[in-house]
Order: C-alpha cells, then structure tokens, then sequence
C-alpha cells in the first residue's frame, strides 16, 4: 500500500445536503474525499463529477460493520486518514420542546401537532 501526499477524509452523508457542499469544498482544496452515503445513485453521481480525489463508499452509518468495512477500504486505499467528518443524519424538522414526544420510537413532524415554539 503506498500512503497518498494528500490528506484524505472519510465524509458520512456526503451525497446530497451540506456533505455534499464539505465535498466539494474539500476536493478544490485538494483533499481525497471517501463520500459515504446510503443513497447509491446520487453518490455515484457526485463522486463521478468530482473527479478521481473522490470515491463513493455505499455506506449506512448505522449498521457497525458497514462503517468498519468502509474504514478499512479507505485505509487500504490511501494508506492515511487525516479526518472523520460524521455529518450524516436527518435534520430533525420537530421542537426538541414537546416533552410528549420525548423517549419515543415515533418522531417529529406531523401537521396536527405543530411544534409550539
Ligand atoms: N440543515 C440544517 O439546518 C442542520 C442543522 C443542524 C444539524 N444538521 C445536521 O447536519 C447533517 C446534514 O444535514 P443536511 O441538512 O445536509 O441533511 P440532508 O438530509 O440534506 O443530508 C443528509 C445526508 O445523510 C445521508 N444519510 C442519512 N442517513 C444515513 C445513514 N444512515 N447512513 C449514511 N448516510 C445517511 C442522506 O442520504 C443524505 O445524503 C445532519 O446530521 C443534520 O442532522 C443540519
């Protein structure tokens, strides 16, 4: 394995939102970003864009061995691993304020229960 001059990130929820905006940004400053998400197609679709600093890991961060394998991927590709950027989730649209809701697997939006601000 030969170790690449660049730095190189491992970037989670990089397919669309404000990882896909990170991506960007990281491969014009020469970074070589590992762009990891659960959506295949608009991953491919970014990482084809951007060029050979970038690559699409399909990827959910949910699931420990999905995240392990990926790590180790990125490892035995670049050979150094400068930063995690863990940005994927879900933006959570709800008030963390409705004590009702808390504890619950259920979460969140719902028109008949506007968010008391
Ligand atoms: N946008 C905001 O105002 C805001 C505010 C506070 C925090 N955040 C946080 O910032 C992060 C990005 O926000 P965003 O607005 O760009 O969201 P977004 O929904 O536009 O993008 C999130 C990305 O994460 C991916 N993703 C979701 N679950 C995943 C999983 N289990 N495994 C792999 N990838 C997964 C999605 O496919 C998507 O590409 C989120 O964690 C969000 O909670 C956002």
């Amino acid at each position: 394995m030969s170790k690449t001059s660049a730095e190189v990130a491992i970037l989670t929820g990089a397919a669309s939102g404000m990882g896909e905006v990170l991506a960007r940004d990281l491969v014009n400053k020469g970074w070589h970003v590992a762009c990891l998400d659960i959506q295949k197609e608009a991953g491919e679709a970014l990482v084809a864009e951007l060029g050979d600093k970038a690559i699409f890991i399909q990827c959910d961060i949910a699931d420990y061995d999905q995240q392990a394998k990926a790590y180790t991927q990125v490892w035995n590709k670049f050979g150094r691993l400068d930063a995690l950027l863990a940005n994927a989730g879900i933006v959570d649209k709800s008030s963390i304020y409705i004590l009702d809701w808390r504890g619950k697997d259920e979460y969140a939006w719902s028109r008949n229960h506007e968010p008391a601000l």
